[in-house]
């Protein structure tokens, strides 16, 4: 009877994960969410309102889901929630030229999302993640904070993000650092590239960098079909976090278990 926590599960890879796990009624699954009334209800799941960016909130929600697993123990945390900044999703470094209030603030909020509410998330579930015998914590990552990635594919865009999600890499790793004799593992995880946006909705400008991020990656991934499907993504993910050992604790692996990132 294993117990799931997705932070960040309104829409999106998040709420994949509640579909995916929720399909076993043995699973206990909880998703938590800025706003619960917005999320579509799934049988077999308990929605508790929490944000990234209120530890209040996310406190409150590990105190609720003591209630809601057998022993007060959940098994595998799984923090997805995370800010895009798409305004700023395909603008290079130089490109914030007179826009530096705007990369500050795009760099803040990515920061404090991302890395702070990470940390938030995982303080406030420790204690019932040590009560489990599985003790997997997950925080979604990018292959967009793999420097090798990027610079190969010729990627100089979505600086915040990628800066963030390099940024919650090593967060990680001092987790495992810190958790690795009580066992507990922890792992940085991009999804792949999946068709979460509609960048049709996309201002030219903004199609004309996501057509360059497009051919980026297909010449790094000659196999490169676009986008997968959120449900492609979330079983591969949960391949990875299900084999993931203490030995893997602090790596920042993809959908694939290795660094192949698409
Ligand atoms: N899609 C991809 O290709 C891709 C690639 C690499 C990595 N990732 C990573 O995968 C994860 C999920 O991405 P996605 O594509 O599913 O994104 P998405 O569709 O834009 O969904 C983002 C999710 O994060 C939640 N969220 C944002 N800010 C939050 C906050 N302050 N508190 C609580 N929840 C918050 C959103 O909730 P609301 O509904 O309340 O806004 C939503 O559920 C992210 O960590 C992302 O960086 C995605």
């Amino acid at each position: 009877m294993p117990s799931y926590v997705i932070v960040g599960a309104s829409r999106g890879i998040g709420h994949g994960f509640l579909k995916n796990l929720s399909a076993d009624p043995s699973n206990t699954v909880i998703g938590l969410a800025r706003n619960p009334s917005a999320v579509e209800p799934i049988p077999n799941v308990t929605i508790l309102k929490a944000d990234l960016l209120d530890p209040a909130s996310l406190n409150a929600a590990a105190s609720r889901a003591t209630t809601l697993t057998p022993d007060g123990a959940i098994d595998h945390l799984i923090v997805n929630g995370a800010y895009l900044g798409e305004a700023s999703a395909f603008i290079a470094p130089s490109g914030f030229v007179g826009k530096e209030a705007f990369f500050l603030s795009e760099l803040q909020t990515s920061m404090a999302t991302n890395v702070a509410g990470v940390l938030y998330s995982i303080n406030a579930f420790l204690p019932l993640v040590k009560k489990s015998r599985i003790k997997k914590v997950v925080v979604l990552s990018s292959g967009m904070a793999d420097t090798e990635c990027f610079q190969t594919a010729g990627l100089p865009h979505t600086v915040a993000y990628a800066i963030s999600k390099a940024g919650v890499n090593v967060l990680v790793a001092k987790y495992a650092v810190e958790f690795k004799d009580e066992g507990i593992k922890f792992l940085a995880l991009s999804p792949g590239v999946v068709g979460t946006s509609d960048f049709r909705q996309l201002s030219p400008e903004d199609q004309e960098g996501y057509a360059k991020m497009a051919a980026g990656f297909a010449k790094t991934y000659p196999d490169f079909k676009g986008p997968v499907a959120v449900e492609e993504s979330v079983g591969r993910q949960l391949e990875v976090i299900h084999g993931l050992t203490l030995a893997q604790s602090g790596q920042f692996l993809s959908h694939r278990g290795n660094k192949e990132w698409l």
